[in-house]
């Protein structure tokens, strides 16, 4: 649902900004065909009045469809000699409604059936439906006995199924959309065949489509299309395109948008031989090999957009001779090599991305010579030997940007003085790039215009100003050298101050300045004294990391923060108990407390209903596990309470959380036995289970839509900008709060293989159970063997009795596994060998007897470490010597578990994502998906931005000049 309701959303968007300008273009063209006819033909009337008793009609666009006179209803056009009806304008112009408000679309829509009475328009011309909502019915057969119709448009009106081939007899058409907002299954299905009839087709756009079934001719039907000039299938999931075509007949073709399908193939040559072409953009396909040197053929080419391909080798020099190019868009390939100086000669370039590739040598002033209309550039390369980006320190470069991103290229260390001749700026992000020293004042006094500041992964220094006025903007000043006190940058919604040097305390009026902050990361400081109580007034506050801070106090009342739903203060100072307020409005979901000095009763966590996970290590909390952790806290999915003296049993309760796949309560002061039912967890199950599979497709498919959408999420923008708003940050965020999951619990710390590591966003595959360092007796239950996705389990530093379970080899995945420091006895079971994904084992100091395994990976165990302590214990690499036979081998093959493994990463991972979202996330979400501001991955928030902006700057071009 959440999948639908975004890709939903997001298409919305997309089609608002795509569909329009060819329409206006085109539909003027018909225009001709509407007239002011006052009389109607009866037949026609009572056809019209047929179809419009199959139609709900909400907000009454059909109100005027009473009387005789049908010419003068609106929406209908007649022939002025004949006073038929030719023309049925009925599509909702997406302006006409608030797109971000589904109640509005459906209120506004018709929606329906449509009756065949409509057959009786015989001379009907012109049929637009577009943006109504035809409840996932198939087009109707019908439409293609319209034998006269010139102009045909269905897009975003809800069709599903097979597109009729009978739309073939249409000979007259020019004008076909046929676009879908739909990625469900539901959407439109066709082979393509039927379009070969379409001889005097000018425009066809079917826009997220299902064209699968379409064999390798589809594009044969294409050309057999003389007068094209327009072709978009973009996301339409087709596969195949030729190597080669012949012969060319859509020779008039001037835009190809094939963006966003499967193609996988090498760059068809052919493409490029299209001397007509004005815009081809081929994003998103999995398309290989070299750009052409015949690159240089489409001198009427303006927009050139391959990004996010597997183009290699290097920049053709011809680049410099597509003298109309107004926007090229090369990032996220592997293009390598120096990127020819020829750029320098592309008069009309606006955009310039060449983000995300493999670029090496040096980026100079030639490479800028006569860019004189440039808006927006964008340069990174992914290699370890940094691009050199060296344009003088006293360059006055001959462009005015709007957009500058450079990220991992090695700039001069000073601050780039020539910014200062960039009036108009109003994103900047250099990343990673090597600069150091101090900001000059001159570059804050931007702030005003600046929408998006990144300046992080830098040398940076100095005091920040103290106090700064932006505009609904984004900081980022993350790990750079910066120090002094916090500054107050007002009309920030994101701040990210994280790993510098600042110091003193978060003052209240702090809080005052940055009332719309929706995002704070004040992490890894040295900020210290209390939370300010004012942080009580930050309402918009949805993430919350004071992490790594020298913070004390306690936690202040935060029952007015109704959209936190990520809270980490971990290791500060603070102390004092849970205060009870804290999720009494929030729906907060992570919660890390983690390294402070924590006390009392938990019972103040009881109505986080929604928390998926909660962190309380290395703290004073002293007393047992409430009972209600496991019945109220469904969702919660990491419990990591290591390192307090928390005691009494292991409550029973623990083991009916559906989601839970780390459990650790290694260092405390738990007693009694291990609950058996703890072989219960289910998510720590890994059954091959259609269901469960099919869920984790699912969720797969939800990640890989999200950042297809991301580059289509742009188009939120273009409102926005089009419409003078600030925009571009608010659809960045759209995808990112829609991913938080992937941002998962960055920085958790896990006692994995011996050693404590950081698990830096695949907390989500973590599969644990530590119970380590307690005071747990009684023998270890056969019941654990079940969790057969279980990673590492640690049982290590109890008073653990009896015999290591003899089951224990069905724990396939486990590769962690420490049981020492307990006073297990007997054998160690020969089905152990068959954990052969076993890289850290420990039986160290119990009183374990007999041979050690050698199948298997135990061969290579050969520290004696592990073994040690257990006198009883003979063979290799102990030196002491057994007279019994050596086990039988036992275990499987290897390349099977290599596939398990993948298996369970597979399978785990998507099972919690979908569990936690569809169970949990689902009411947090539609609150924060708009909004969340909320960083995954870096790399991927930055390339997301950077699309969204890049798109929205394309849009905003093609919407008006700069
Ligand atoms: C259309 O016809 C109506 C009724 O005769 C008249 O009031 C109106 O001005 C006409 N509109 C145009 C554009 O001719
Ligand atoms: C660039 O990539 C091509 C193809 O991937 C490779 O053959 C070539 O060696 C690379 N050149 C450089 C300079 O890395
Ligand atoms: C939990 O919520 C209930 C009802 O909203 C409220 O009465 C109760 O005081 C809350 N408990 C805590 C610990 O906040
Ligand atoms: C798979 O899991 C689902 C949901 O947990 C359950 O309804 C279904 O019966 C299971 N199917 C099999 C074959 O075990």
């Amino acid at each position: 649902m959440i999948t639908s309701i975004f890709t939903y959303f997001l298409l919305l968007f997309l089609i608002h900004l795509f569909s329009n300008e060819f329409i206006s273009l085109q539909a003027s063209e018909f225009v001709s065909y509407s007239t002011n006819f006052t009389t109607c033909w009866e037949i026609e009337r009572n056809a019209l009045l047929k179809f419009k008793e199959g139609l709900q009609d909400p907000s009454g666009r059909l109100s005027s469809w009473v009387g005789n006179y049908c010419c003068t209803w609106s929406g209908v056009g007649c022939n002025r000699q004949t006073g038929h009806v030719t023309k049925l304008d009925l599509g909702m112009p997406p302006s006409s409604f608030n797109i971000n408000d589904p109640k509005a679309f459906d209120f506004a829509s018709l929606q329906g059936t449509i009756s065949p009475s409509l057959l009786d328009l015989k001379y009907l011309h012109y049929l637009d439906l577009s943006w109504n909502n035809f409840e996932q019915t198939p087009i109707p057969n019908f439409i293609g006995s319209f034998t006269k119709l010139e102009y045909l448009n269905l897009s975003y009106a809800s069709f599903s199924g097979l597109v009729p081939p009978h739309l073939g007899n249409l000979s007259n058409l020019r004008y076909l959309d046929l676009s879908s907002q739909s990625l469900d299954q539901d959407t439109l299905v066709s082979d393509l065949n039927w379009i070969r009839g379409l001889s005097s087709l000018e425009l066809l756009r079917i826009k997220v489509a299902n064209l699968s079934f379409a064999s390798a001719s589809w594009l044969q039907a294409i050309n057999k299309l003389p007068s094209l000039m327009e072709l978009d299938l973009s996301s339409c999931r087709l596969h195949d395109i030729p190597a080669s075509l012949p012969i060319l007949n859509f020779s008039s073709i001037q835009v190809i948008d094939l963006s966003q399908n499967d193609f996988n193939s090498p760059l068809p040559g052919w493409l490029f031989n299209i001397s007509s072409l004005v815009e081809l953009d081929l994003s998103s396909n999995g398309f290989s090999g070299q750009i052409p040197p015949s690159i240089q053929n489409l001198n009427n080419m303006r927009d050139l957009v391959l990004y996010e391909n597997d183009l290699s080798g290097l920049l053709p020099i011809s680049i410099g001779n597509l003298s109309s190019l107004e926007t090229l868009f090369l990032s996220s390939n592997q293009l390598n090599g120096t990127i020819p100086e020829t750029t320098g000669q592309l008069k009309k370039l606006i955009m310039l991305d060449l983000s995300s590739n493999n670029w090496g040598g040096v980026v100079s002033r030639i490479h800028f010579l006569h860019l004189n209309n440039m808006k927006v550039f964008l340069l990174s390369s992914v290699k370890e030997k940094p691009l050199v980006f060296d344009v003088g320190y006293d360059w006055i470069p001959p462009f005015s940007l709007n957009l500058i991103f450079i990220k991992n290229c090695q700039m001069n260390p000073k601050f780039p003085i020539w910014l200062q001749t960039q009036k108009e700026l109003k994103i900047v992000e250099l990343i990673e790039v090597g600069i150091s020293g101090y900001v000059p004042d001159w570059f804050w006094k931007l702030s005003p215009q600046i929408e998006k500041l990144s300046l992080h992964n830098n040398k940076l220094c100095g005091e920040l100003p103290r106090s700064l006025q932006f505009s609904h903007s984004s900081i980022d000043l993350s790990v750079n050298l910066f120090e002094g006190p916090i500054p107050l940058f007002s009309g920030v919604n994101m701040l990210g101050l994280k790993n510098n040097s600042l110091s003193g305390p978060i003052p209240a009026n702090f809080v005052d300045a940055m009332l719309h902050l929706e995002f704070m990361d004040l992490s890894e400081n040295y900020f210290n004294g209390s939370i300010p109580s004012s942080i009580n007034k930050l309402e918009k506050l949805e993430v919350l990391l004071l992490q790594n801070n020298e913070l004390s106090g306690k936690i202040p009342s935060m029952n007015r923060l109704k959209n936190l739903w990520t809270l980490d203060l971990s290791n500060n100072n603070l102390f004092g108990s849970i205060p009870s307020s804290l999720c009494s409005q929030s729906p907060l979901i992570h919660l890390k407390l983690n390294g402070n000095n924590f006390y009392g009763k938990l019972s103040s966590l009881q109505n986080c209903t929604n928390l998926g996970t909660l962190g309380l290590a290395n703290n004073q909390f002293h007393r047992g596990i409430p009972r209600w952790i496991g019945e109220t806290l469904s969702c919660l999915s990491i419990l990591q309470l290591r390192g307090n003296m928390f005691r009494g049993k292991i409550p029973k309760s623990l083991c009916s959380l559906p989601l839970l796949h780390v459990l650790d309560l290694g260092q405390n002061n738990f007693s009694g036995s291990i609950p058996p039912c703890l072989g219960n967890l289910s998510s720590l199950y890994h059954s091959k289970n259609s269901t469960f599979v099919s869920a984790a497709v699912a969720a797969h498919a939800l990640v890989a839509n999200a950042v297809a959408a991301a580059t289509t999420v742009a188009t939120v923008v273009s409102t926005t900008v089009a419409s003078g708003k600030k925009g571009a940050i608010v659809a960045a965020t759209i995808l990112e709060g829609f991913m938080p999951f992937l941002s998962g619990m960055r920085d958790m710390e896990f006692n994995v293989k011996g050693q404590t590591l950081e698990f830096v966003n695949i907390i989500d595959l973590v599969n644990l159970i530590d119970l380590s360092s307690n005071n747990l007796e009684g023998e270890i239950p056969e019941e654990i063997t079940k969790l057969s996705a279980l990673g590492t389990l640690n049982l290590s530093r109890n008073q653990l009795t009896g015999n290591i379970p003899k089951k224990i080899g069905d724990l396939k995945l486990v590769e962690t596994l420490d049981l020492s420091v307990n006073h297990l006895s007997g054998p160690i079971p020969a089905s152990i060998s068959s954990m052969t994904l076993l890289s850290h084992l420990n039986l160290s100091y119990n009183d374990l007897s007999g041979q050690i395994p050698l199948a298997n990976q135990f061969q290579t165990f050969n520290d004696p470490s592990i073994y040690e302590g257990n006198p009883k214990l003979c063979g290799a690499p102990l030196p002491i010597n057994c007279n019994a036979p050596p086990d039988e081998p036992f275990g499987k093959d290897r390349d099977e578990s290599c596939s398990e493994r993948l298996w369970f990463y597979i399978g785990t991972a998507s099972g919690f994502v979908v569990g936690f979202w569809v169970v949990c996330g689902t009411l947090v979400i539609k609150r924060s998906w708009r909004h969340a501001y909320f960083r995954f991955v870096e790399e991927m928030k930055d390339m997301i931005y950077i699309f969204i902006v890049v798109k929205a700057a394309r849009l905003q071009k093609k919407l008006r000049p700069w």
